[in-house]
């Protein structure tokens, strides 16, 4: 057990415990994997949405609030003149007991007080757009108990940005209905919307309140809202303002006695036809039916199961048992719910994104994908063409896109040069996943086409994505970085002095053909193999070829211009000057350009991968991780833009910018580098960050985008959690980096670098309907290279394992 006075991982249930609810930050968990999410802190907080967090957020949220994460999924127990909430929050009267455990896409708080115990577990069913919170009171106090409990939720107006800001008209369009005690949110339906939201108990009521002030009032808070204090429940009904969700129950529990019900959280899609029964009248039929498929508590525990199981199911697809608990531990159970929560969320709503600003991004989505693919390739699959199809005829990738309508966000526009590479990565992990070559022919067209005129498919956005690269290069023959490469603070071509602009788009003028990045050109050459080799999948060797033409063009233009003499140059900048050289005074070495070049295979043969990885270790690398650049700019350089701006130590200027320590890891691994790799992976992984919790903050289960650098205030303090790119690259170093199964076009590629002193290690994976069951033998404590691969009883060479039947077993023993 660590020293984390939070709580402790139980590996058993795959639960995450935190026994107190005054945790460093809030700690998150997500429920939901299909359309409906609902993002929830260790204290109820959080709120719901159907599949986009800006156009339809059902409830309400505040960021940034103090103190942090208010409002929330929240019940008042009304015991005697005693008020308390079994998440603590809102009401935070000291609790005798408190226990929640986030889980697999659910959360159950536990708490008690004065003899009575609540838990609430919280969960969205497969595939509904209903969260439900399933209530169990118990009575243990030894005599009868008299209890009021409130429940309470504050309804959003879908479209959370106007929700959060255009009072003027929100404050007078709230509409509900009530029936049975169920609250029928119903604002705008009347007009232009065929949705409603639903709040109800599956128990009978005592009272409801719909109205926020009458129920909290004007002058009170939700710590102590004046119905709550009364013990007795209005009957509100809103008439604009504020609608909410809450309803009373009288409990009347004798000693022993427990009672379970549910409240009932549910986004209705009525349609257009028949929404009224008469004027002002809504038809509820939807709502009803929504109530009475959860009405008992049978049907709410099923739904439960069907969570579990699909989440056990899942996670099944790859499962690791190697001499590190803590690796274990990440790898098989909440690296891979974070990669499902990026690859639903993007970088949209977590307790650091506000659901507002991005949907999902071109590159981080193209990424999250590699680190989900293997859960469920039929979502990967709608992704992909998803994404490509937000690319311009021109090439140009729109960098965001909003998830509910699938639309580039012209807002930010395009001009990220390195988007368009990632897709690369995303299609080919795809088809080496499912060996689903048609996707290549899917005819999605381009984004500045109109629909009916489509003429594009994937492979042609293959084709497009590598020749725009090579059209765009600067001066050095590397290409040009536009707005950003995949460090979106590196803005060479913005020279912003007006601080009302944004970095990432001011600027720009003729002259943005000269500043050229390093690591696009890094990633360009894994990505061009990458091609190379589905090509040759394909039976194309000429068009392989010709790419391979492309790959050995912009080696030679790196081996030129790209190294500094101990390490791999950043950029060049506007004015051809180098950035990441030892000729620059302050940002003399970066990261992100050793993790691609070595990647894309530049310098293996002659040493200067290794002298750069080396490099790693003396300039970037403590005991946090490898911080992105060093030394720190201490002064804003007009030339260099946001990464500048940041304080020494943070975010893009020399924090540990976590997603891009796996690149590191895996270039070590790809040098035979073991030790070091087990070592780095460690060094940001955060369930090694338990003893020393109250300096990391974060949660403990999931990594964050940053770590504080050598040179900030704070080192080590985390920021960002959930929402990062880290998950999927560190995903991918733990099943392909150490244990080595790598999905390729005809099997599974065994290609393990370990630690020396691993003796054995085993794989569980599904691939292509069949489950291989592998073994690794290291019994000469070495890193790397498979000696014997014995498949089925009978010895293969090479390292790939042939892909079998679907439903077959496979035994794998291979040794190193
Ligand atoms: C954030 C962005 C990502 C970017 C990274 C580095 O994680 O989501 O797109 O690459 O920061 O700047
Ligand atoms: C990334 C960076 C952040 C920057 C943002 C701009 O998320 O981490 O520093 O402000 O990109 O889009």
């Amino acid at each position: 057990m660590s020293n984390n006075p939070y709580g402790h991982f139980d590996d058993s249930t795959r639960e995450y415990v935190i026994t107190r609810p005054d945790t460093p930050l809030p700690w998150l968990n997500y429920l939901g994997q299909d359309d409906f999410f609902g993002p929830i802190t260790n204290c109820g907080g959080g709120y719901t949405f159907y599949r986009d967090a800006k156009l339809r957020r059902l409830t309400r949220y505040r960021y940034n609030e103090i103190p942090y994460d208010n409002n929330g999924r929240y019940l008042y127990i009304k015991d005697g003149d005693t008020i308390w909430s079994p998440t603590w929050k809102p009401v935070r009267t000291p609790l005798d007991k408190y226990e929640c455990r986030h889980g697999m896409g659910y959360t159950v708080i536990t708490a008690e007080k004065d003899g009575v115990e609540v838990e609430m577990r919280f969960f969205i069913p497969n595939e509904e757009t209903v969260e439900l919170w399933q209530t169990t009171v118990r009575n243990k106090s030894g005599k009868k108990k008299d209890l009021k409990l409130f429940s309470f939720i504050e309804f959003c107006f879908y479209e959370a940005q106007n929700d959060a800001t255009n009072y003027q008209r929100t404050y007078s369009i709230g509409e509900v209905e009530v029936e049975d005690g169920i609250v029928y949110h119903k604002t705008e339906y009347r007009e232009r919307r065929d949705h409603y939201t639903i709040f109800g108990c599956t128990r009978p009521v005592d009272g409801f309140d719909t109205c926020r002030d009458a129920f909290v009032g004007i002058h009170n808070g939700l710590h102590d809202p004046k119905v709550v204090l009364a013990g007795q429940a209005n009957n509100s009904i809103a008439h604009g303002w504020n609608p909410i969700g809450s309803q009373q129950l009288n409990l009347s529990l004798e000693a022993g006695q427990e009672e379970q019900f549910t409240f009932v959280l549910g986004y209705i899609v009525h349609g257009t036809e028949n929404k009224f029964d008469a004027p002002f009248v809504m038809n509820k039929s939807k709502g009803k039916a929504l109530m009475a498929k959860y009405a008992n508590n049978a049907d709410v525990d099923a739904a439960f199961t069907g969570v579990q199981t699909r989440w056990e199911d899942l996670l099944s697809n790859c499962q690791i048992k190697t001499p590190n608990d803590i690796l274990n531990r990440m790898g098989n159970t909440w690296n891979q719910a974070q990669c499902m929560a990026t690859f639903n969320l993007s970088r949209s709503a977590s307790m650091f994104e506000t659901g507002i600003g991005r949907g999902m991004g071109y590159r981080d989505s193209n990424q999250d994908l590699l680190g989900f693919v293997h859960l469920v390739p039929e979502k990967a699959r709608q992704r992909v063409l998803d994404i490509a199809a937000t690319q311009m005829s021109s090439g140009l990738c729109f960098h965001q896109y909003q998830p509910l309508t699938k639309k580039g966000n012209a807002d930010i526009g395009g001009g990220f040069m390195d988007d368009h590479l990632w897709l690369i990565l995303s299609t080919t992990a795809y088809i080496k996943e499912t060996g689903d070559r048609s996707i290549l022919d899917e005819n999605i067209g381009y984004a500045d086409q109109a629909d009916d005129a489509k003429k594009g498919t994937l492979l042609d956005h293959l084709e497009l994505s590598i020749r725009y690269c090579m059209e765009n290069r600067g001066p050095h023959g590397l290409p040009l970085i536009g707005h950003a490469d995949w460090n979106d603070c590196l803005n060479l071509n913005c020279f912003s002095s007006e601080p009302n602009e944004s970095f990432q788009l001011a600027g720009h003028g003729a002259d943005d053909k000269i500043a050229e990045s390093l690591m696009i050109a890094g990633l360009f050459c894994y990505a061009s193999t990458l091609f190379a080799d589905l090509y040759e999948y394909l039976e194309r060797p000429e068009d392989a070829t010709r790419i391979r033409g492309s790959y050995d063009e912009m080696v030679a233009a790196v081996d030129a211009h790209g190294w500094d003499g101990d390490w791999f140059l950043r950029a060049y900048d506007a004015y051809g000057n180098p950035v990441g050289s030892h000729k620059n005074e302050e940002g003399k070495i970066y990261i992100e350009s050793q993790g691609w070049c070595v990647l894309g295979g530049i310098g293996v043969e002659d040493g200067r991968a290794r002298k750069a990885l080396d490099s790693v270790h003396e300039h970037l690398y403590f005991e946090h991780g490898c911080v992105l650049q060093q030394p720190p700019y201490t002064e804003y350089h007009l030339e260099l833009g946001e990464v500048s701006s940041y304080p020494p130590g943070y975010k893009e200027n020399v924090g540990v910018f976590c997603h891009n320590n796996p690149w590191i890891h895996l270039s070590l691994m790809s040098l035979g580098e073991g030790d070091r790799a087990l070592e780095y992976y460690l060094s940001v992984c955060p369930a090694a960050k338990e003893d020393i919790i109250d300096t990391y903050r974060g949660e403990p289960y999931v990594y964050s985008q940053m770590i504080a650098g050598k040179d900030a205030a704070t080192p080590g303090e985390a920021k960002n959690a959930w929402l990062t790119g880290t998950a999927a690259w560190t995903f991918l170093t733990v099943s392909q980096g150490f244990c080595g199964v790598k999905p390729d076009y005809n099997g599974l590629r065994l290609d393990p670098c370990v630690p020396s002193d691993w003796p054995e290690f085993e794989v569980s994976r599904k691939y292509r309907g069949a489950t291989y069951k592998i073994t690794v033998k290291n019994p000469n404590g070495n890193n790397k290279g498979i000696q014997s691969l014995i498949v089925d009883g009978k010895a293969i060479e090479g390292d790939v394992i042939p892909a079998a039947p679907a439903g077959a077993t496979v035994i794998v023993e291979a040794s190193l």
